[in-house]
Parts: C-alpha cells; structure tokens; sequence
C-alpha cells in the first residue's frame, strides 16, 4: 500500500489523534483505523460495514453511484460481450488478458480437472432427493477437503493455485449432479470435447437415453451468465471467504462457507426469489399491490432483485442481462413471456414511485437472470448453484490475494457491549 497522503484529525474531549489516509486508484479515500484502539482507547462501530473497508484489493472496483463494475480494469460490460467465462476467470486469477496460448494452457487445466473424485458420488446419495441443490453444494465442496489433500497446504503457491483450478473446473459437475440428484436422473459425466458453458448444460440437460446438443446460443447466454457474476468486490459472501482463510483454514471448507453465506435471499437467494415474486405478483395489474407492500415498513415484503448495497444507479450486470433476456426468450420462441412481461412493468412502475427513486433502489443482477434462467429450463433451486458456480473464481481469487497479502492477519472484529456488567453468581434455592 502507498505511504499515507493526508491525515484525518479526531478530538475526543481535550484530545486530538492524527488519522492516516490512504488514496485509492479509484474510489474514496480511506482512513486508517488501525492504531486508534491503541491511541484512543476506542472502537469504531459499522454493523454490516456500510462505511468499512476490510481489505485492499486490485481485482474488482465498483462505482455505486456511477453504476460501474471493472475487474482488473476492464469494464463488465465489454467483457461480457467481447470475452468468455474462462478468460475472465484468468484475468481475475492472474490479474491481466492472457495471450492465446496461455488461454489454450488454462483452458487445458480447467477442463482436465472438471470431474470430481468417484467417492465423492457417495455424498449425493446420503442426501434426500427433495434437498434444496444449494445444501447439497455446500456439503460436497466441504468434503472436497476430505479428499484434495494434495492441494491444502496453503503456505505453498502452487498447491494454492492447484485448489483454485480443481474448484474452478469441479463447481459445475457438483452443480449439475446436485440437479440431477434432484430429478432422479442419472449423472452426466463431463465431457472434453465441450467448453465450459456447453459442458455444464450437456451434464444438465442430457440424458443417457438420446443424443443431447447443446445450442449455441444458449451455451452463450450460460457463459455470459458465469461472466456477470464472477467476482464483485468485498461483498458478504467473498468477505465470509476472506475472515474463513484468515485463520489458514482448508480452502475447499472456506468455499463451502462462501457458498453457505451466498445462499441467502438477502444476497445470491435474490434470484430464486425474485423469481418467485415475480410469479407471486402474477400479471401486471397486481404491480401496484405489491409496491404498497413494499414501501410498507410494517409488512416485511421487498421486491427481490431491488437495491443493492454499493450500486445507487443501475447495476451494470442488470442491463446486460436485461439484453440477454430478450435474446434468450426470443431464441426459445417464447413470445409475451408473462414472466418478463411482468418484471418490465415492476421496473417501469418501481423507477417512477419516489420511494424507489430517493432511496436509489434499482434492478440488480438477480433481477433478470432468473428469467433467463427458467427460460433456459432451470428449475428456481438450481438459480443459487449457478451463481456459486459462477462466483467460484471471485473468491478463489479474493483468497489467493488475503494469501499473498503481508498485511494478512486473522480477522477479529470487535464489539459495542451493551450487556450486563459483571455480578455474582446466584444458587438455584436463592432465585
Ligand atoms: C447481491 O454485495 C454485493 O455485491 C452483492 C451482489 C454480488 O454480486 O455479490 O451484488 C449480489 O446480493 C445483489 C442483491 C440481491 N438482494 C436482493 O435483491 C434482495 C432485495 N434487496 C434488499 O434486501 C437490499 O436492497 C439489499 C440487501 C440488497 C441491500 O440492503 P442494504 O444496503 O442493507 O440497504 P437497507 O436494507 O438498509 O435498505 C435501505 C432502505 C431501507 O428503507 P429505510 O429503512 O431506509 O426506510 O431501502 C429499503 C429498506 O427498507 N429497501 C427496500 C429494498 N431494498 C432496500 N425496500 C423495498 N424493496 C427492496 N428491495
């Protein structure tokens, strides 16, 4: 990090502390806290750490206001039409555009380590067939750490980059044997010859009994998925990551632990929710019911797929997938989807109503992806497994760079105790 270029003054009461700032390449400057327990005998307080910067980083930079995304620089939206899933994934991991023959490298290594140990297969059976796909995620990637022994010792650069490519390469066949498993088919074993998109609806969608091809289109849509939501900041998820590394844990039980925070509906659960609500409001006409709803502060009621900690503009991702959407629905000949017919009039009425408008509440990610993705023939429980899927290498990245990092120590926030202080214990004859 760059020497300190202004200082923040604090007073508390008669005294006064000199706070470094540091400046960012982007972004707002931060102030450094870290001595002012030390100095003032204080703690700082930002419970869900709106104003709180946990980390540096130089993978992904966000623009809330702008409603801009980079990794590594290049913007979401030019990557999301000029590259791929597994370029992105390099330049996440490696920080820069790979040439063509270190692309052809990668691309070897991931698809050569896409099918997971044949004792693993044992997990999925231990599991009811009703088990939400997310459960089951998180349970077989936490057994990856039964398994990859070779690629634990996180002190050793190669073995780190060697879990970062088995998880990058295995999320997919997990993903789509936990769908499987689901539907009581058979599983589909990956396959060399099919790229990383195709691969992962061929192990979906085929089935033993006919030919299955995959369609182009679709396959693009996938990739253009994988690609939006591949990496985004120090969000809850990335941060579980990160605070579950930080005490050197297992790699593949830390992931397990990002998927386990991703499944939430307040975070990746938004786009089976979403979608959900979107079938709940069933047709236009029953848009303003639920906007009532939502701007009522004693019915616990949000639009899914609306609001976004850092964006107060649109999410970048959104309009993307808002494109893909037409695109997909168009392909698969499905005219006047009532589905997205009703989320453009959500997003037409919502963006009017000035309680959206002031408190910045826009679309984000997981507002049209799930359309896309049911359209696609998802069912909503398999939504979250794919943006785990697609996540996976955000925070193998995030992981490798805390890893890399020497100012990486443990995580451990303090508190505001507002409990009682101490007193005496009291025998049971005497309460
Ligand atoms: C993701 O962090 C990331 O980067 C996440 C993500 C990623 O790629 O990793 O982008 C992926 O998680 C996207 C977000 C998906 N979640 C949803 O769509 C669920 C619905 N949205 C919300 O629950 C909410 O907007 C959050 C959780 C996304 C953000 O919440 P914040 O920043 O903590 O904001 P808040 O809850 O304090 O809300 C601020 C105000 C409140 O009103 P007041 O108390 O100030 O009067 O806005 C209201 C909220 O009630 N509000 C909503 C709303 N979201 C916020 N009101 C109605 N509908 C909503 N969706």
């Amino acid at each position: 990090m760059a020497e300190p270029t202004k200082t923040a003054k604090l007073t508390i009461g008669e005294q006064a502390f000199d706070l470094p700032i540091h400046s960012p390449t982007a972004g707002p400057d931060v102030i450094d806290i870290r001595k002012l327990y030390g100095q003032a005998g204080v703690f700082t307080y930002d419970p869900g750490f709106t104003s709180t910067a946990s980390c540096d980083s130089t993978i992904t930079f966000i623009d809330g206001e702008k409603g801009e995304l980079l990794h590594r620089g290049y913007p979401i939206d030019q990557l999301a039409s000029k590259s791929h899933y597994l370029e992105v994934c390099f330049l996440l991991l490696y920080g820069y555009l790979p040439k063509a023959e270190e692309l052809e490298t990668f691309e070897g290594t991931i698809t050569r380590h896409t099918m997971i140990h044949e004792q693993m297969v044992n997990f999925f059976r231990g599991f009811r067939r009703d088990a939400h796909p997310m459960a089951i995620m998180v349970g077989v990637v936490g057994a990856m750490a039964a398994f990859y022994h070779d690629s634990t010792d996180i002190s050793d650069p190669r073995q780190r980059e060697i879990a970062s490519h088995r998880l990058i390469a295995k999320m997919p066949t997990i993903a789509a044997w936990a769908y499987k498993y689901s539907i009581g088919q058979p599983f589909v074993y990956p396959r060399n010859d099919l790229d990383y998109a195709a691969n992962f609806l061929h192990m979906c969608f085929s089935v033993p009994a006919e030919e299955y091809v995959v369609d182009p289109i679709l396959s693009r849509a996938m990739d253009r998925i994988f690609t939006l939501h591949a990496d985004h900041e120090q969000n809850a998820s990335t941060s579980t990551v990160r605070l579950a590394s930080s005490s050197g844990a297992n790699p593949f039980a830390c992931i397990a632990a990002g998927i386990a925070c991703l499944w939430g509906p307040a975070h990746g659960g938004a786009n089976q929710a979403c979608l959900e609500m979107l079938k709940q409001i069933g047709s236009p006409e029953n848009i303003p019911e639920y906007i009532a709803r939502a701007k009522d502060k004693n019915d616990p009621f949000r639009l899914m797929g609306f609001g976004h900690r850092v964006y107060k503009n649109f999410d970048p991702r959104a309009k993307v997938m808002k494109q893909s959407a037409d695109e997909v629905l168009d392909l698969m000949g499905i005219e006047n989807n009532p589905i997205l017919a009703t989320a453009k009039a959500l997003e037409e009425a919502a963006l009017k109503d000035e309680y959206f408008t002031e408190k910045k509440l826009f679309p984000n990610v997981d507002f049209y992806s799930g359309i896309i993705l049911e359209a696609m023939g998802f069912p909503t429980s398999m939504f979250t497994p794919i943006f785990a899927l697609s996540r996976t290498v955000g925070w193998v990245s995030q992981w490798k760079e805390m890893l890399n990092d020497p100012q990486n120590k443990i995580g451990r926030p303090r508190q505001l105790y507002l409990g009682e202080t101490a007193r005496d214990y009291v025998d049971i004859e005497n309460r």
